[in-house]
């Protein structure tokens, strides 16, 4: 049932505050602010590498949370698309975590990748959305993203549930290694309680976003740019821009750039750039420089966009909780751009739900 909306994925976009505090519940005691026993049989303690096997816009929720691991718990984090990771001679940790993340649990090459890791690594855990999955089954520990059902082909509440589930395990491995310390979990934490509210006061952005996407959907490439832990939102915006409008999209690092695809850059194309709040802000807005030198079209998206310029302004957020406030403009971004395009938005044309053969 979609309620009042017209789309299921709009629907599942503004589900995200409820959604995002329905887990916060499952991984935080909020009243004394201590974190959950979320993977009672998992133990980071020795773990001297973790590896994060998913497709899609799974795989960049592991992208995002890559970062989180090795800040938070400075374990090192290897990411890899299953298709690729299951075919390739790979070398073991002794004492590795294989995480498997996946919202519908069924995806093939992720399910092939978990069996074949099987007796090689210390422990498998599976991050999926649907508890009765077979990969909920087969993987030695389970974590649930608590997303509910998930109709819309195109990932939303899922992605952001997978990133806050992997953050909470990048908080938990990091406090039992003695990484994060108990005032860091509490400033944390208290950032975290923010979340359900910026994201609700980000879907209240959605008519500045629709000006944004009524132009873009009138080129034919649109390439997303960021930095750091925006780099993979660049790419998940690509994903979702181009899974739903059929504009082709890329998603790049920002400093990545003038290493080839700056050669794309001119009048027509129009770049969509991701400045976080963190360090890298005044390296990406030297990025963004050098394509409005040629010509470019830029929108930016970020807390502190100017209000002149092409853009949306963000509410201020914590540097934890930006990654998801920049998710919900980049779904809703696509949305409205495939709605002005007039695509089907919920089934687009080839995809299916769950890609169940290889
Ligand atoms: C993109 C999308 C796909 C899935 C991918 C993995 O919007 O929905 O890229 O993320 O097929 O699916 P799961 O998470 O079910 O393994």
């Amino acid at each position: 049932d979609k309620g009042p909306y017209p789309h299921f994925m709009l629907k599942e976009i503004h589900e995200q505050p409820e959604s995002l505090a329905r887990l916060l519940r499952e991984v935080i005691d909020i009243e004394s602010g201590a974190l959950k026993d979320i993977v009672p049989t998992v133990d980071f303690r020795g773990a001297d590498r973790i590896v994060m096997v998913a497709c899609g816009t799974a795989h960049y929720a592991t992208h995002v949370a890559k970062y989180w691991i090795e800040r938070f718990a400075r374990i090192p984090v290897e990411i890899e698309i299953a298709s690729e990771f299951r075919y390739r001679p790979r070398v073991h940790g002794k004492h590795e975590i294989a995480i498997f993340v996946s919202q519908s649990g069924e995806t093939a090459d992720t399910l092939a990748a978990l069996k074949d890791v099987q007796g090689h690594v210390t422990k498998t855990l599976a991050v999926v959305n649907v508890p009765t999955s077979t990969m909920a089954r087969d993987a030695d520990a389970v974590l649930t993203i608590e997303a509910g059902p998930e109709i819309g082909v195109a990932s939303t509440k899922a992605f952001t549930g997978q990133m806050l589930a992997l953050l909470a395990l990048a908080l938990k491995a990091g406090c039992d290694r003695g990484v994060v310390a108990p005032e860091m979990l509490s400033a944390l934490v208290d950032d975290l309680v923010t979340l359900p509210r910026l994201v609700s006061e980000t879907l209240a952005l959605s008519g500045d976003i629709d000006q944004i996407a009524r132009n873009l959907v009138q080129s034919e490439h649109v390439l997303f740019l960021g930095r750091g832990i925006q780099y993979p939102i660049a790419c998940e915006a690509a994903l979702k821009f181009k899974e739903i409008t059929y504009v082709h999209a890329d998603g790049y690092a920002a400093g990545e750039l003038k290493h080839g695809p700056i050669a794309l850059v001119d009048d027509a194309m129009p770049v969509v750039v991701f400045d976080g709040a963190d360090a890298l802000t005044e390296k990406t807005a030297s990025n963004a420089a050098e394509v409005v030198a040629r010509g470019a079209r830029m929108v930016r998206i970020g807390a502190s966009v100017e209000v002149c310029v092409a853009g949306v302004r963000t509410p201020a957020s914590s540097e934890v909780v930006e990654p998801f406030v920049n998710a919900v403009v980049l779904q809703l971004l696509a949305y409205q751009a495939a709605l002005a395009k007039g695509t089907n938005v919920d089934q687009p044309r080839n995809l299916a739900k769950s890609v169940t053969v290889e």
